[in-house]
């Protein structure tokens, strides 16, 4: 990889205690993703795509094995420090868009920049944000219901921006989405990506989805599966 690493996982481990018997979601897991790159996962159900990404998004903790995110290596930062480094560095970006139903557009993607800064404001930043994603004025106080899937999803990515993440991590962002709207959509995180230099970590059930990215990581059974 000729681009510094932005994430790395270094023999990463994750296992969910069960009363029936443990589950090894992550088994003995390594990889390095680059400054900039554009990452498609991909793998069965169960394969351990989604625990991979939260555990990058530090939603989740691995039981063995080091992960570094933007050269923090996690498990010796607190939950303040865990809790910026997901304000500031990541941003997340879902099927189910996860907006809150009672602020109007606007207002979802001014949330995060006031948990960071503890006041109203920043108003141009959201401005800015909501046009780099390609939503217009007239829509910025409409409410999620009153918004289509795809509009929803603009808003969702705006809100990941806004605090100028490095890092954005995706889990079907698509899933929702008709075709013509899904080509949006990625054509959307294809430019953050090129023209502002994003890390984009994407899991994605469809190859079409995938196709995208620069390099397609496949999980099997918790593991990389290499090429033959
Ligand atoms: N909180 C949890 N407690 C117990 N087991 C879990 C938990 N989360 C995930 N698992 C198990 O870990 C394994 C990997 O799950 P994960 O959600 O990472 O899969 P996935 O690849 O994202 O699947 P899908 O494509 O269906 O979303 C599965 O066997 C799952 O049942
Ligand atoms: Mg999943």
């Amino acid at each position: 990889m000729d681009k510094e690493p932005v994430i790395i996982f270094s023999d990463v481990t994750k296992i969910y205690p069960l009363g029936a018997g443990d589950v090894v979601a992550l088994n003995h897991l390594s990889l390095e993703i680059g400054r900039g790159e554009f990452i498609a996962i991909m793998g069965p159900s169960g394969s351990g795509k989604s625990t991979l990404l939260n555990i990058i998004g530090c939603l989740d903790t691995p039981t063995s094995g080091e992960v570094i995110i933007d050269g923090r290596n996690i498990r010796t930062m607190s939950d303040d420090q865990l809790t910026e480094l997901r304000r500031d560095v990541l941003g997340f970006i879902f099927q189910q868009f996860n907006l809150i139903l009672l602020l109007n557009a606007f207002e979802n993607v001014q949330y995060p920049l006031i948990l960071k800064t503890g006041e109203t404001g920043g108003t141009d930043r959201c401005g800015e944000v909501l046009t780099a994603v390609g939503l217009t004025p007239d829509l910025w106080h409409h409410r999620p219901g009153q918004l289509s899937g795809g509009q929803q999803q603009r808003v969702a990515i705006a809100r990941a921006l806004v605090n100028d993440p490095e890092i954005m991590l995706c889990d079907e962002p698509t899933g929702n989405l008709d075709t013509k709207t899904g080509t949006a959509i990625m054509d959307l995180l294809t430019m953050l990506c090129r023209e502002q230099g994003k890390t984009i970590v994407m899991v994605t059930h469809d190859p079409r989805t995938a196709e995208y990215a620069d390099r397609i990581i496949l999980i099997e059974d918790g593991k990389i599966r290499k090429e033959p």
